[in-house]
């Protein structure tokens, strides 16, 4: 693959996040206001931030993550499809993480829907264990979701 740069989300991103996110049936839905908010991770108290994946100016992938307080939340990323198993997903969950720590958080918590196997196994690589489950918890399709956290060293 190309070189990919890993950088954080800027305006002229959100049509190209909102794309990707889109075409990922397994990530949240969310406005292009709320990614826009995501955008300079600013507030006093919750705070977010977006970063994405590039390859010459075009998105293949995004990650936002928001701390609240010493608790965070890895909330959401996508790859697109053709750049899957490159790399990126554990290189855009890396720079979420190390944003969270120097936010000030001892843990990163995440709920996946416990068949996107490929998320868990990312996510477990990672050193993130399941702490707990929420039956039913998704809707289209329906599905159990799983609770996954990481200690903050
Ligand atoms: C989950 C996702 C972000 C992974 O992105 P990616 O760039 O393909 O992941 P990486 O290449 O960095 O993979 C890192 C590790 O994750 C695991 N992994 C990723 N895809 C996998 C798959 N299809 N099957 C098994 N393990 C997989 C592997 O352990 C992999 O390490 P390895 O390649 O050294 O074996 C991507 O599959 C995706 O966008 N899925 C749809 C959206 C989604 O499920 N988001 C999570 C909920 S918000």
């Amino acid at each position: 693959m190309k070189d990919v740069c890993i950088r954080a989300g800027e305006f002229g991103d959100l049509a190209s996040v909102l794309a990707l996110e889109r075409a990922t049936v397994e990530a949240p839905h969310w406005s292009e206001a709320e990614y826009a908010a995501a955008i300079g991770g600013s507030g006093d108290y919750l705070r977010r931030c977006l970063f994405v994946a590039d390859v010459e100016g075009a998105l293949i992938g995004f990650a936002v993550g928001k701390v609240a307080g010493n608790s965070a939340e890895l909330e959401s990323i996508a790859v697109d499809l053709q750049a899957r198993r490159g790399g990126v997903g554990r290189a855009l969950c890396g720079v979420v993480i190390d944003w969270c720590k120097r936010a000030g958080a001892a843990a990163v918590e995440l709920e996946v829907r416990a068949s996107s196997e490929s998320a868990i196994r990312l996510y477990q690589g990672l050193g993130f264990v399941p702490v707990g489950r929420r039956p039913r918890y998704y809707s289209g399709p329906v599905d159990d979701s799983v609770l996954m956290r990481l200690e903050l060293p």
